[in-house]
């Protein structure tokens, strides 16, 4: 049976890239889920099935639990999504790899119910696939780039007790209008380091013109080429149900000297693009888990 102790003594594992210097940072960032528990599902006029928290773990018994059943129309065929579950063509291999498609938790083995994969954080008050592609874990990349925060004379700034103030590349998001990391899902195939620096490009780098982006491309690659994991795990998304949930890996770029990636003006303030350099303090709210992945950087790089 699935534990949370388990979950996060998978979070502690140290991997390595190849392709990267990674120095990790692990966390047991969530505990329980919250946000993927509450009002209607996205694209739908479903209201999720109450599920206070001490009924959340799949492991007490809640007999009147009866979740509406929800799986996006918009889905079928399109070349992200996975047929349907009793489809007989389609042959899952569960915590695994399979084929191009990685079907493996980071929060360890997550059980199979009459042939559904059950999500491992517990109940979300909605079962099926809702309007995620994958049956189980759906794979995200997060890339947080960082900047210390200056005065037009170059100086750092300052906040509270005289502490530097860390700033990150955040993005408007156009499903909720919240602030976020500019991450995005792996494709098939696609390392999740790659889909990190690729999502960063395509989100925030949108707002440049196209004589800075060539002129930002060779730099960009540079900077990319140092990062250090700082969560990889479950993330509290509203799109998630009892069979199909959200996980990423977020990975911290950090511009030291703000000489590189940090001069990157980006319009900030501006809404219309939406994309901006945002200050990392206390009352920060962000998309799903991305506050408390920030936060993370937060204590990294800001030592007491
Ligand atoms: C976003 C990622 C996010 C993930 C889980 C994806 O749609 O692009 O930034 O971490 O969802 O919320």
């Amino acid at each position: 049976m699935y534990t949370l102790n388990r979950n996060a003594l998978i979070n502690l594992l140290i991997i390595k890239s190849n392709f990267m210097s990674w120095s990790i940072l692990m966390n047991s960032i969530l505990t329980v889920h919250s946000k993927c528990r509450v009002g209607f599902y996205p694209r739908s006029n479903l209201k999720r099935f109450p599920v206070p928290d001490d009924k959340v773990d799949w492991s007490t018994e809640y007999k009147q639990y009866n979740p509406p059943n929800y799986t996006f129309p918009g889905l079928h065929g399109k070349p992200y999504a996975d047929p349907e579950i009793g489809d007989p063509n389609f042959e899952p291999l569960w915590n695994s790899i399979d084929g191009n498609i990685s079907r493996v938790s980071y929060n360890g083995p997550y059980q199979i119910v009459n042939g559904f994969p059950l999500n491992p954080l517990g109940r979300t008050g909605i079962c099926g696939r809702g309007v995620l592609g994958r049956w189980g874990p759906n794979h995200a990349a997060d890339p947080i780039i960082s900047r210390w925060k200056r005065l037009d004379n170059g100086n750092m700034a300052v906040g509270v007790n005289n502490k530097p103030i860390l700033q990150f590349i955040a993005i408007k998001r156009g499903d909720t209008g919240e602030w976020a990391i500019p991450g995005g899902m792996v494709d098939p195939g696609e390392k999740v380091s790659e889909t990190a620096i690729r999502e960063f490009k395509e989100e925030a780098l949108n707002s440049l013109s196209l004589a800075d982006k060539i002129q930002w491309e060779k730099e960009i690659d540079e900077f990319f080429s140092e990062g250090e994991v700082i969560y990889q795990g479950y993330v509290d998304d509203c799109r998630n149900t009892d069979n199909s949930w959200i996980e990423t890996i977020a990975y911290n770029f950090h511009d030291e000297s703000g000489l590189t990636v940090g001069l990157l003006k980006l319009h900030a303030g501006d809404d219309a693009v939406g994309v901006r350099w945002v200050d990392i303090t206390p009352d920060l709210k962000l998309y799903a888990s991305h506050t408390e992945i920030v936060s993370s950087v937060l204590k990294l790089r800001i030592k007491n």
